[in-house]
């Protein structure tokens, strides 16, 4: 297979991240960023061009895909060009910031029948996957309750950068715990499909001097299938991401830190731990790896925009629900 040119823009931090797992796994890479700064860091550390606009990119040409890695308001306004010239899409979530720009990508997909990948990274982490097995397994039997949680404080982030200058301080750049950590709406819909009904809460409450919001509580009630709380917020400390299954045999525990999957069949503390070695990384080359099959013509799979839309569904009905005070059917 001869060696792919992959377009980034944004090089900030997953778009640099993005360039070195492309470049490891033999890709050539090009930049696009509006910023000086972040094009110079570009230049000295891959040779290669990068470029101020997307228009002045896709004018230099000579690209077979392009990675969209700039902040969610640009997602959508940077793919139609991309998928326009028959490019291949790796998309970063969240899809973009409404519902009803997301659509607009998709039928722009249909119409051109360029495929994209979107990057829900967390759908290539080995100890997810894991879970998704033992509950397909029934391993803890039905599942009546899940618990959720995505907590991180947003200043240890992106430590050494001012919090005015990253995107997630800001509503109109589409930062904030609903869009940016919709991961785990991602994750809940990867497990248990589309719910029937939620109600959800999404507010500013912490002393972050920031625009967008960073607190998410949903409750959220699967026709045939579970209830879910699902909480979001950019104050926590210390960090965690964790997902709690309760069934009516047991109970299933996942955490990021430690990096395990646990299960529990008895009354007491009794937890068969299972650990795992893969780092925070490891999905983001599983991705680019997955990206670059796409590039040479294999289907997306393990997240579509079918995906994205599902998320953009739930975060449009969460914002609508916490404007109305009110549960929301989901059809
Ligand atoms: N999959 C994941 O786990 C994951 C992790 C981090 C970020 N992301 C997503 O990636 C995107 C970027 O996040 P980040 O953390 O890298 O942010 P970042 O602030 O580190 O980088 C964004 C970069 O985009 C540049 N930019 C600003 N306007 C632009 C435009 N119009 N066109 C191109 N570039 C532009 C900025 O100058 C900056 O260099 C967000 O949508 C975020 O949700 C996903």
């Amino acid at each position: 297979m001869s060696k792919k040119h992959i377009l980034i823009t944004g090089t900030g931090s997953v778009g640099m991240r993005h360039a070195r797992n492309l470049t490891s796994l033999g890709a050539t890479v090009s930049g696009m960023d509006p910023r000086g700064d972040r094009r110079a860091a570009f230049v000295d550390e891959f040779g290669t061009a990068a470029h101020q606009s997307l228009d002045d990119a896709l004018a230099a040409g000579g690209f077979d895909g392009v990675a969209v890695c700039s902040p969610t308001r640009f997602h959508v306004e940077q793919c139609i060009p991309a998928l326009e010239a028959g490019l291949p899409v790796l998309l970063e979530k969240p899809v973009a910031k409404t519902l009803d720009e997301a659509q607009a990508l998709a039928a722009v997909m249909i119409r051109t029948g360029t495929p994209l990948l979107l990057g829900y990274t967390w759908r290539w982490w080995p100890p997810l996957a894991r879970v998704r097995e033992l509950l397909a397994a029934d391993a803890v039997g039905a599942v009546r309750y899940v618990d959720f949680t995505m907590s991180a404080h947003l200043a240890d982030w992106h430590p050494g950068e001012p919090l005015a200058e990253f995107f997630m301080s800001s509503a109109e750049l589409g930062g904030g715990a609903l869009l940016d950590e919709s991961h785990w709406v991602d994750l809940m819909l990867w497990f248990f499909g589309m719910p029937e009904s939620l109600s959800a809460r999404v507010e500013k409450i912490s002393d972050l001097d920031i625009t967008s919001d960073d607190n998410v509580d949903m409750m959220i009630n699967f026709a045939n299938g579970p209830r879910a709380n699902l909480h979001l917020d950019l104050y926590g400390r210390p960090h965690r991401k964790s997902i709690r299954f309760i069934g009516e045999g047991g109970s299933i525990l996942w955490s990021e830190t430690p990096n395990q999957v646990a299960i529990c069949l008895e009354a007491g503390e009794n937890w068969q731990r299972e650990t795992f070695e893969c780092e925070r990384n490891d999905m983001f080359l599983g991705v680019a790896g997955e990206y670059l099959a796409l590039v040479n013509g294999a289907p997306a799979a393990t997240c579509t925009i079918d995906d994205g839309l599902g998320v953009m569904k739930i975060l449009e009905a969460a914002r609508q629900s916490h404007a109305q005070g009110r549960r929301m059917d989901l059809g």
